[in-house]
């Protein structure tokens, strides 16, 4: 069976500010989306990546990413929901509806490969599927419009859903037709599946799997990257 890979890549990435999407902002030698894809293609097992690019994606093409990587891109949509929809369909006459299809954001660049191996590992006899999140740790408040405190939130079993997460192809083709049919929002891939009935799984995953969001973060990524690389050399020797 292979394991087949959704990118979403189609946002505009407003929060970042600046005219460049952030996923490609340079990132450690390359751009954000190439680190994500570069690790993301040692995967065991990978049948092929499916980016989801903006329609009028202008950087794309000048991507420096290794001719040999099992890449396919199609058009992303409105919503990130839309974009993997879009990624499903493309997937179709390729994909078995039973294989296992990963959906990681473009702009976690820093996701481990052995988080990713664990989480397939704990839904391999999982009835719908799952997810890396990582448990939260600091005190919850919710606000008014002005930023004054509404209420503290109790925080006892809940979790930040993180990238990826990993579904049947079939299943969550379904499961996301019926939230966008629905008119819903959906901001992740379980959300659909929980819509549709299914209670995905939560796979602890590392904390440095940060989505790049603010111009902080790409600074903060460029350390992780470093930092993985520096312990996966002394592993190596
Ligand atoms: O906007 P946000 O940070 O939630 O985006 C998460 C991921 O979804 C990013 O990789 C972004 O490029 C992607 N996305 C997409 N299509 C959209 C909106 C976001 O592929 N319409």
């Amino acid at each position: 069976m292979a394991l087949w890979v959704i990118v979403p890549a189609a946002g505009v990435g407003a929060r970042m500010g600046g005219t460049t999407p952030k996923q490609y902002l340079p990132l450690a030698g390359h751009t954000v989306l190439a680190q994500t894809l570069l690790r993301l293609a040692q995967l065991p097992g990978l049948g092929r990546i499916l980016v989801a690019l903006h329609p009028e994606d202008p950087c794309w093409h000048a991507q420096t990413l290794p001719a040999q990587l099992p890449l396919s891109t199609c058009a992303g949509g409105r919503e990130r929901s839309d974009s993997v929809l879009h990624a499903l369909h493309a997937l179709q006459g390729m994909a078995d509806d039973q294989d296992w299809v990963l959906v990681h954001d473009a702009v976690r660049p820093c996701v481990r490969l052995a988080d990713i191996e664990r989480l397939l590992q704990a839904i391999a006899t999982h009835p719908c599927g799952g997810l890396l999140a990582v448990p939260v740790s600091s005190t919850l408040k919710r606000s008014n419009a002005v930023g004054d405190i509404v209420a503290t939130l109790p925080r006892d079993h809940v979790w930040q859903a993180a990238t990826p997460q990993a579904f049947r192809v079939g299943a969550l083709r379904q499961a996301l037709q019926e939230a966008v049919r629905a008119a819903v929002p959906i901001t992740d891939e379980a959300a659909a599946m929980e819509l549709a009935g299914h209670a995905p799984r939560l796979v602890r995953g590392s904390g440095d799997n940060i989505k790049i969001t603010y111009p902080e973060d790409l600074l903060l990524a460029e350390l992780i990257l470093a930092a993985q690389q520096r312990e996966s050399a002394s592993a190596a020797g």
